[in-house]
């Protein structure tokens, strides 16, 4: 099959996309207002833009009706968030938070989560998270005015939470972490089933 860009629509581009690219880990984002209303949404367009020094992305796509996301409009005005890795033991909690509730509305409580406040910076963690990023607003590049256009966020990660249970002499137990990724629509992955490649 050959697909030319042009003749392809948005939703057609969206879901070879999201069909192509995966799993794709989930940003769990905690931010919040000049008026400190807290904020939580999963995205899975996710992933690490630098590591010295440590910088995540994320990508708040536009909403065709609403425009630009509560978690953005959000970040935009503090600064700061808080990006809280995604295990398979809250991943129905997580599926909650995506819900689309009034602006200022929690979606923490809705999901019957808790905060645990940060060191760093004023926006609170997740507690029910193994690993948190603590993050302060880098830059938001945006890819133009249409719906599902991207605002890709880029964030400094100033201090970082993982639980005693899965830390081991430097490292991350996976096993223990067990996170989700997203592959289209409903459906998501584990890390159970591995496999080892030795680089040549
Ligand atoms: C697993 C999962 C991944 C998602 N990934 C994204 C994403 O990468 N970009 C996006 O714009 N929306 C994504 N969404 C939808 C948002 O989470 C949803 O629009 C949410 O209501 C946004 O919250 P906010 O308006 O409070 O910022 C995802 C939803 C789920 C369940």
């Amino acid at each position: 099959m050959e697909l030319s860009v042009e003749q392809l629509s948005t939703h057609d581009i969206y879901r070879l996309l999201i069909g192509a690219v995966q799993p794709r880990p989930i940003a769990w984002v905690c931010s919040q207002d000049s008026a400190n209303r807290l904020n939580l949404a999963p995205f899975s367009f996710f992933t690490v833009a630098s590591v010295q020094p440590p910088v995540v992305a994320f990508v708040p796509l536009l909403d065709g009706s609403i425009g630009e996301k509560d978690t953005l409009k959000n970040i935009r005005q503090t600064e700061e968030f808080t990006l809280n890795i995604v295990s398979h033991s809250i991943v129905e909690q997580m599926n909650k938070t995506s819900a689309t509730l009034p602006h200022g509305e929690s979606e923490i409580a809705y999901a019957g989560l808790s905060t645990i406040s940060s060191e760093t910076i004023d926006v609170p963690r997740i507690k029910e998270a193994l690993v948190h990023f603590e993050c302060t607003l880098r830059s938001v590049q945006s890819f133009g005015d249409e719906a599902l256009a991207g605002r890709l966020v880029l964030g400094d990660i100033k201090h970082i939470h993982i639980a005693d249970e899965i830390y081991d002499n430097g490292r991350i137990d996976q096993i223990k972490l067990e996170t989700v990724g997203r592959l289209a629509g409903n459906v998501y992955s584990t890390t159970r089933d591995t496999f080892e490649i030795n680089r040549p």
